[in-house]
């Protein structure tokens, strides 16, 4: 018997899940991405692309498909989609289980403040000018036209369009992972004195967070969002064997 997995993805580990587990006969699998990146990285699984239409059109999707399992794998950041997902699975009576990768947590030498919001994160830097490194999605940038008085380091993978409307910008493409090294001559290069973060965790986009200890720099991040409460795993080796349990007959576990 073919089950048919739905994953949601958007991140590495989404990638590697989906990797791992259509290799698998018994599994028929698919990609989900919300198709922001305008060239994800191949996959090698096949892959549907774009919204789902909130709750419903999710629910529909997965009873359509026939769907036997969905696992959220986004981004730690994409809130509404999780919630979406976690909803949905209910409607549709879809097992659903989520790959919740652990944050950063700040250690000696840090230099952090945390917000709640890319908005607290804008006042957080304060009325004096600085030179600051917007580490964050494209989508974001545009928070900080409300701040005219720093000039902005802004990276993405995608060129950022529109451009924020503010005086002093320098603009960098670039793809992770990082290296500590790397991300440190970039903060020097540029004058940094100020790195606004997601608290994504993992290892890809650590690099920026250990180089600004190592130069004192404040990093400003901004907090987790809630998400909903179902299965988890903080690991791809550890989501593939959740899955592998819900995958055994039950009499072969001996419930
Ligand atoms: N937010 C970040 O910092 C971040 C960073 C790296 C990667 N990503 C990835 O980028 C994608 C979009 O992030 P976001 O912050 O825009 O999410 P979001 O705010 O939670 O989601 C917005 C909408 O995008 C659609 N969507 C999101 N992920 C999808 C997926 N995997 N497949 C199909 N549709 C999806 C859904 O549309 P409908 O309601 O129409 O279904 C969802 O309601 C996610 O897949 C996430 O993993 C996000």
């Amino acid at each position: 018997m073919t089950h048919r997995i739905l994953i949601l993805g958007g991140t590495t580990e989404a990638r590697q899940l989906a990797g791992k587990l259509v290799a698998r006969a018994d599994l028929s699998v698919t990609l989900s991405l919300a198709g922001r990146t305008e060239s994800p990285v191949a996959q090698g699984v096949p892959v549907r692309t774009g919204g789902f239409g909130g709750v419903q059109g999710l629910a529909a999707y997965l009873k359509e498909a026939g769907t036997d399992l969905l696992i959220d794998a986004t981004h730690p950041y994409a809130a509404r989609i999780s919630a979406n997902a976690a909803q949905a699975a209910r409607r549709a009576g879809v097992p659903i289980m989520a790959l919740r990768r652990p944050g950063w947590e700040p250690v000696e030498g840090d230099r952090w403040t945390l917000v709640d919001t890319v908005a607290d994160a804008v006042q957080a830097l304060g009325a004096a000018s600085r030179r600051t490194f917007l580490a964050l999605g494209r989508q974001e940038v545009g928070a900080f036209e409300a701040a005219l008085q720093h000039s902005y380091l802004i990276r993405s993978v995608d060129p950022v369009e529109p451009r924020p409307a503010v005086p002093d910008a320098t603009y960098l493409l670039a793809r992770g992972p990082f290296r500590e090294a790397d991300e440190r001559a970039l903060l020097v290069e540029h004058g940094i004195d100020v790195i606004v973060s997601k608290n994504s965790g993992g290892e890809a986009t650590y690099g920026k967070i250990a180089a600004a200890r190592a130069l004192g720099i404040e990093v400003i991040m901004v907090r987790r969002p809630a998400l909903p409460d179902v299965p988890s795993a903080e690991t791809v080796e550890a989501l593939a064997d959740m899955v592998d349990h819900f995958l055994e007959p039950v009499a072969e576990r001996g419930v």
